[in-house]
């Protein structure tokens, strides 16, 4: 079995009443309830979690290594800032899919600059609450070529 983290930065939390024409009308809620669904349905398990806070999302990312086979990271606007997200990936090599609800590189030009690109497994983006799943099912590609069963 895969366990996997779906880990949410800052302001994600207001999903489905934050800027709803940019990212979507559906609450963290309903895409943490989707992710758990589709890995049940995928034979995933799934966990959540989403914090504000920089050093939070540090504290996830090292809790992983050893318990998850990979993460599912959407950091909000840290993903634009943030060299120490960047290191904490990389010290844990552990597979992170990068997901945005919206198409970063189609907004303002600070938001094209990603951190975690750079040592991800791969970037999702402009697909709204659907990028979850979408990152989901290619980490499980991607695991399914290693060693988890
Ligand atoms: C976001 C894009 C970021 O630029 C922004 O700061 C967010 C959300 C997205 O999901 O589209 O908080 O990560």
């Amino acid at each position: 079995m895969m366990n996997i983290l779906v880990l949410n930065g800052p302001n994600l939390n207001l999903l489905g009443t934050r800027q709803p024409e940019v990212y979507g009308s559906t609450t963290l809620a309903m895409v943490e309830e989707a992710c758990i669904a589709h890995g049940k349905a995928a034979d995933m398990d799934v966990s959540c979690f989403q914090t504000n806070h920089e050093g939070a999302l540090i504290d996830q990312i090292h809790a992983a290594k050893g318990q998850k086979h990979g993460i599912i990271l959407n950091a909000g606007a840290y993903t634009h800032t943030s060299i120490a997200l960047m290191d904490a990936i990389s010290s844990v090599e552990l597979p992170v899919v990068e997901v945005h609800l919206s198409n970063i590189h189609a907004r303002e030009a600070f938001r094209h600059k990603s951190y975690i690109a750079p040592v991800a497994l791969g970037q999702i983006c402009g697909f709204g609450a659907q990028g979850y799943i979408l990152a989901l099912d290619a980490l499980k590609a991607h695991l399914s070529k290693g060693e988890v069963k």
